[in-house]
């Protein structure tokens, strides 16, 4: 890191969570249950037959836990509502003490002088919904509608941050397309349709914003850039292809009115011609977008891979993480500045960003030390601070993520938190990484000026 690092002085410091990992009591106080709840039941499905049943007990915890984030000064704090707490059949009657929960996370938070960022989607559909074709059902964008008006008008005066969903790739790809998350469904047809119902829920939420709120609404994706093996045509096509799938499929309807042209070219009959009256209510304009970013990917020419065709060519120079992703600090870097020159100047917040190393289950003597994701830590601030510099409107910063937690269909096995979990005693325990962002946002990143060479 060679230049010197200076954030914007209202620069916004966070850090990130999700309802089903961290919160428990999925069931509590008359909530129904989701299709995270569905899908960790069946063997198999995760690994070592973990669940959300308890996770980070968030849910009876909160208060510690924003006790936690002043501690480590954050502005700001990035979580998702569970709709079927809201909701327990996904519509219809409202479940006040469901609305109670967030109404008093919301007010702990603002009481302590955090900003709360609300995410109305993280991936965990009611299941009654799912019984009625869930993503696939067009209904889905008037449900997702009703669902968000509810919390539009609960929390508005309070809340002035929105986004809508979290990673529409993720839902589509895990969820429909290779069922590695819920709902666990297979296909490429069913893929395309929650993608679109997806973005159409998006869109009529944005519109009844518009209507219902005063503050800000945006959408959160995850943006993997792609790098091509090499200089061959078949590879740049090959690249075009993966970007398009991965990155365009869910910027380019909301910023260009149209989807990427390679998805009809690989998805062939899969992907239709949606209505042209659909692109109007998903190109809503919107106040900011959020970027998530872990890791980029090297892509070559693969016909055998249908439908995409693409194989990741694995770095043999680089750093993997435990989930087996690419530690590329300069792809975050890249992410900032391709959504610029792609789509023009909305504000942009890095809404996740974070790595998963092996720590101990146990804390021992009260630290944890956890050199690899300092290290990332690092490199990701020098990363966001040229991108400042390159001229991207970047705001803010939410690290992935504030806890140890339930990363999805991989259990309790990859620990991405800032804060050490003991899952059998639920001790948290600031790791050194907790510690480096304590001191980068006290010092709106000066402390990273000095720091080289220290842990
Ligand atoms: C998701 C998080 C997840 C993280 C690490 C993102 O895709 O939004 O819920 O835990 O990545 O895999």
């Amino acid at each position: 890191m060679s230049k010197s690092i200076q954030f914007p002085a209202d620069f916004l410091w966070g850090s990130a969570t999700s309802a089903y990992q961290i919160e428990g009591s999925p069931l509590a106080d008359g909530a129904g249950p989701s299709i995270w709840q569905r899908f960790c039941a069946v063997p198999g499905n995760v690994r070592d037959g973990d669940n959300g049943d308890i996770a980070c007990d968030h849910y009876n915890r909160y208060k510690e836990d924003v006790a936690l984030m002043v501690k480590l000064g954050l502005k700001a704090y990035r979580f998702s509502v569970s709709w079927s707490r809201i909701l327990p059949q996904g519509r219809g009657a409202v479940n006040q003490a469901g609305l109670d929960f967030y109404s008093r996370l919301i007010d702990e938070l603002l009481a302590n002088g955090i900003e709360p960022l609300l995410t109305l989607y993280h991936w965990d559909l009611p299941a009654a919904l799912d019984d009625r074709g869930g993503w696939l059902n067009p209904d889905v964008a008037d449900w997702f509608t009703d669902y968000a008006r509810i919390l539009f008008r609960a929390f508005d005066g309070r809340v002035k941050s929105w986004a809508t969903l979290n990673e529409p790739w993720v839902v589509t790809d895990g969820g429909y397309m290779h069922g590695t998350l819920a709902p666990g469904h297979r296909g490429v047809h069913e893929a395309a349709l929650a993608s679109h119902n997806l973005m159409r829920a998006h869109g009529s939420a944005v519109k009844a914003y518009r209507e219902e709120g005063k503050h800000r609404i945006g959408i959160v994706v995850n943006i993997e850039p792609k790098y091509p093996a090499s200089q061959s045509q078949a590879d740049l096509d090959a690249t075009r292809r993966a970007d398009a799938y991965m990155n365009r499929q869910y910027l380019d309807p909301i910023f260009l009115g149209a989807y990427p042209p390679e998805l009809k070219e690989m998805f062939g009959d899969a992907w239709p011609d949606w209505p042209a009256a659909d692109f109007e209510l998903i190109g809503q304009k919107l106040d900011f977008v959020g970027i998530n970013y872990y890791t980029r990917s090297v892509v070559r020419d693969e016909p055998s891979n249908w439908p995409l065709k693409v194989a990741p060519v694995r770095q043999t120079q680089a750093t993997y993480t435990e989930t087996g992703w690419e530690v590329f600090p300069q792809g975050l870097t890249d992410t900032l500045v391709n959504f610029k020159r792609l789509y023009g100047d909305t504000p942009l917040y890095v809404m996740e960003n974070g790595s998963a190393f092996y720590d101990p289950p146990q804390a021992e003597g009260g630290r944890v030390h956890d050199p690899l994701r300092v290290d990332c830590l690092r490199k990701n601030m020098g990363a966001i601070s040229a991108a400042l510099e390159a001229g991207v409107d970047l705001r803010g910063y939410m690290v992935w993520s504030l806890l140890d937690n339930l990363e999805w269909s991989l259990g309790f096995s990859k620990r991405f938190g800032i804060i050490h979990v003991n899952f059998e005693t639920q001790q948290r325990t600031l790791k050194d990484s907790a510690l480096l962002y304590a001191d980068i946002v006290a010092s709106n990143g000066a402390c990273l000026n000095q720091a080289a060479g220290k842990a």
